[in-house]
């Protein structure tokens, strides 16, 4: 019986995933009959000048707004928004053919296992099938139109499409079973534990699909074992864990074929070994079901990915004209994305791994690393002398370098989903970064993708005003959902830069934060127990429904408002007193966090303003000052103390709500007493089980 189900789930595995070879290694297939049209301005071979979305995608896109219409029209009827009647609203837009429906977007950061339990948590927030979602969260997830993750956030997104689009639920249901998705117990470098003949026999499958892939002409890089390494704790159902599982295979699922998942996309950067790169001169690649390429003027074309591995020159078959598949293995295509394998794989001897599986793992790794050991090549470069593109260093490489999607510090992968044509008009932004010492996200990642619309390097794209990471931290906007771009009309000055009829999304930026569990683990934590990865997920889910919906009882009015801003905008209807409330709330107001000294400390952007720690601080703690500290003291501080401290008096610049005393001695002060009504970047919606917890530092440097 057992065997049967094994055959049965074999072929279920295949008839899905395909790859020419039915493994790992990419092979020969026919070539695709467009190669005989003629060359445009438009298209040469493979490649297609990236002047708007493919024919592909737009006819997929148009489909799934048919989709999502009953789950929009649902999710706003269900916001009981009292100015306008949402049905007839998105009626008489769909009989109005030169409107078009509003289209949401989701987009998950990376972060590691962090960023893969928090997405999993926030996106279980937006299920209706999460047990409670009716009474606790905002159920729009069937009315996506995109979903777009990076690095670990692409763990996530594949892990869910790749296993025929399951649920969270789904994932949480079967933990500890056999076989379970996301089983985290153990590193994946030794994914059975002490049980090393398990442990040997994975690492020899690994070797067996490395040497397949590398017997049938392609380059192996540590990309291959590290994906495939995942691959197992993502595909465990899978008879050979996603070995032949390719990406653009998912054009041949029902899920994608009827349109009824969000169009997922997987953001990785462009950079040549020896190079590095800044948020404002990263090339930035997407992988979607369809294609492989760069909106960027210096790549500015897109390939069809499921030929990429064909060696390709000026978009044309090369070599002697035979063309190849496969090369787009699912976990390579997301860890290519993620790319921080080094900081993993050679932890090797931290695993409980020893005798032949030792050997097997070590000897497989030992052969792949070398000294750019965080790149990912893609061989033949399928934009080997592609006709569009400024980047000549790019396109004059046999090799496409990838890398972590992360490395141009855009950790939100938000910039494909600002492209005009996939017409976007609201996006859920998620960010599960680390940026401050704690581990919390700042704000940066917004601020990155904001400061990039103004290179020249960049594609016309516009991003609404987001401030710096200290006004993200100081005032709150980590703490809660915050809305930025609402009106189109205060943007028209960003739009002016790109075509006067696009309009930028408003953006929900919701901040990992605590609310049930200290979720700011770090990005290099490899194992989860069960219970803290059900306690991550947990987490998650209130911070995309804003403390499980229990704060403020108006927020899925406020999303509603949201969602059909920009339709109302682009249909001339006024806000109305309802929304203007929401988002007099909801919305930046434009303020920035003022200093009130210039000095502040130097990594103050680096530590934020307010101490994430939710342990409570001890009284009598002695905090150690260095001198160039003492300098600083004074400066801006968000703490209201008595002191006795040298420097100024900190009482000069409360704002928060903490109380502090002090006693203070040369460069060491003594914090006699540190009180709080808050906690967290951010603080003031603490769920109960944290009302315990909110006692925190802050400020340190006043109390110099
Ligand atoms: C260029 O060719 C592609 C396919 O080969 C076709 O879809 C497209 O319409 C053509 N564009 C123009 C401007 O002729
Ligand atoms: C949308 O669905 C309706 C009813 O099922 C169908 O008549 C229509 O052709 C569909 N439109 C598109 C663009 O698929
Ligand atoms: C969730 O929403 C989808 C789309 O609206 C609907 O088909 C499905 O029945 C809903 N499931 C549950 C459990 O409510
Ligand atoms: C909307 O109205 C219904 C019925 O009056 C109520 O049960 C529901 O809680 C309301 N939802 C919101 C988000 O206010
Ligand atoms: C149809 O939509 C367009 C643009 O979205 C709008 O300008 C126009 O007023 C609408 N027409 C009607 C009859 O509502
Ligand atoms: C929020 O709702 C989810 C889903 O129903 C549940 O798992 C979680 O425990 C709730 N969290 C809190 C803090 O109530
Ligand atoms: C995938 O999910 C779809 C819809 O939920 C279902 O119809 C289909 O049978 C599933 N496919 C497999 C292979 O489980
Ligand atoms: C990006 O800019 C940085 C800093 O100016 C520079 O060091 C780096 O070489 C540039 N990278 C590329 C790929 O141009
Ligand atoms: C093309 O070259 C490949 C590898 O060099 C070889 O395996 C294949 O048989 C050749 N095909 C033809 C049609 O010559
Ligand atoms: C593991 O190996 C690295 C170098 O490969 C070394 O720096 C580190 O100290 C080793 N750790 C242990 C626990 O042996
Ligand atoms: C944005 O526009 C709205 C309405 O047009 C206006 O009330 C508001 O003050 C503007 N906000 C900013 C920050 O400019
Ligand atoms: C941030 O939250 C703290 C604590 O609740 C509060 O005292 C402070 O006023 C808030 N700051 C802003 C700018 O809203």
């Amino acid at each position: 019986m057992f065997k049967l189900l094994t055959a049965i789930s074999i072929l279920i595995s295949i008839s899905n995933a395909w790859s020419p070879t039915d493994s790992y290694a990419p092979g020969s297939v026919d070539c695709p009959s467009y190669l005989k049209n003629d060359d445009n301005d438009t298209h040469v071979g493979f490649l297609r000048k990236a002047s708007s979305i493919s024919s592909d995608e737009l006819n997929w896109i148009q489909e799934r707004d048919n989709i999502t219409l009953q789950p929009l029209k649902d999710f706003l009827n269900g916001a009981n928004l009292t100015d306008i009647d949402t049905d007839s609203y998105l009626d008489d837009i769909i009989s109005n053919s030169t409107a078009r429906l509003p289209r949401i977007a989701l987009s998950f950061s990376g972060g590691g296992y962090r960023a893969l339990l928090c997405a999993a948590g926030q996106i279980s927030g937006l299920d209706n099938r999460t047990d409670g979602n009716a009474e606790t969260g905002l159920p729009l997830l069937a009315a996506t139109s995109y979903i777009s993750g990076l690095s670990g956030g692409s763990w996530f997104l594949s892990s869910l499409v790749y296993n025929n689009w399951t649920s969270i639920q789904d994932i949480i249901d079967q933990n500890g079973q056999d076989d379970a998705i996301w089983d985290f117990e153990h590193m994946m470098l030794d994914p059975y534990g002490i049980n090393i003949v398990k442990d040997a026999e994975f690492w020899d499958d690994i070797s067996d699909d490395i040497d397949a892939k590398r017997d049938a002409g392609f380059n192996v890089s540590m990309t291959d074992p590290w994906g495939r390494c995942l691959s197992h704790q993502f595909f465990p159902d899978l008879e050979d864990y996603g070995a032949s599982m390719t990406f653009t295979s998912l054009r041949d699922w029902d899920i994608f074929k009827n349109h009824s998942i969000p169009f997922p996309i997987i953001v990785s950067d462009g950079r040549s070994p020896g190079t590095k790169i800044i948020s404002l001169n990263s090339t930035v690649f997407e992988f979607n079901p369809f294609e492989l390429g760069s909106w960027d003027s210096t790549i500015e074309s897109f390939v069809d990915l499921k030929y990429v591995g064909t060696p390709m020159d000026g978009g044309k078959v090369s070599g002697n004209g035979t063309c190849y598949a496969g090369l787009d293995n699912t976990g390579f295509v997301f860890g290519t994305s993620s790319t921080l394998f080094n900081q993993f794989l050679l932890q090797l001897n931290t695993t409980s791994l020893s005798g032949l599986a030792y050997s097997a793992a070590k000897s497989l790794l030992t052969d792949l690393d070398n000294d750019e050991n965080d790149i990912a090549p893609w061989v033949p470069n399928p934009f080997f002398n592609s006709p569009w593109g400024s980047s000549h260093s790019i396109k004059s490489d046999d090799s496409l370098y990838l890398v972590d999607g992360g490395e141009d510090d855009q950790n939100v992968p938000l910039y494909p989903l600002l492209v005009e044509d996939r017409g976007v008009d609201v996006i859920f932004a998620f960010d599960n970064s680390a940026d401050t010492d704690q581990y919390w996200p700042d704000g940066a990642s917004l601020m990155n993708t904001y400061e990039r619309q103004f290179v020249n390097s960049s594609a016309n794209y516009a991003f609404p005003y987001v401030p710096d990471t200290d006004t993200f931290l100081h005032n709150n906007l980590t703490a809660k959902p915050v809305f930025f771009g609402c009106y189109a009309s205060n943007l028209t000055s960003l739009m002016k830069e790109v075509d006067t009829t696009y309009v930028p999304p408003l953006v929900i930026y919701n901040a990992n934060r605590p609310w049930s569990f200290e979720s700011n683990t770090s990005t290099f934590k490899l194992k989860y127990s069960d219970e803290e990865k059900l306690s991550m997920i947990q987490n998650g889910y209130a911070v995309s429904t804003f403390g499980n919906l229990t704060i403020e009882e108006n927020y899925p009015r406020c999303v509603a408002c949201a969602i059909l801003q920009r339709s109302k905008e682009r249909q001339g209807i006024e806000i109305g007193d309802e929304c203007k409330e929401c988002f007099d709330y909801y919305c930046w107001n434009g303020e920035t966090y003022n200093y009130t000294n210039d000095s502040y400390p130097s990594d103050f952007t680096k530590t934020g303003r307010y101490n994430n720690t939710i342990s409570t601080p001890s009284k009598d703690e002695e905090l150690n000052l260095s001198s160039s500290d003492s300098s600083d003291a004074g400066a801006d501080v968000s703490v209201s103390s008595t002191s006795t401290a040298n420097g100024s008096n900190p009482t000069t610049s409360s704002d928060s709500g903490f109380t502090a005393e002090a006693v203070s001695s040369g460069s060491t002060a003594t914090v006699s007493s540190i009180s709080s009504t808050s906690k967290n970047a951010g603080v003031q919606y603490n769920s109960p089980v944290w009302i315990n917890f909110v006692t925190l530092v802050l400020g340190w440097f006043a109390l110099i």
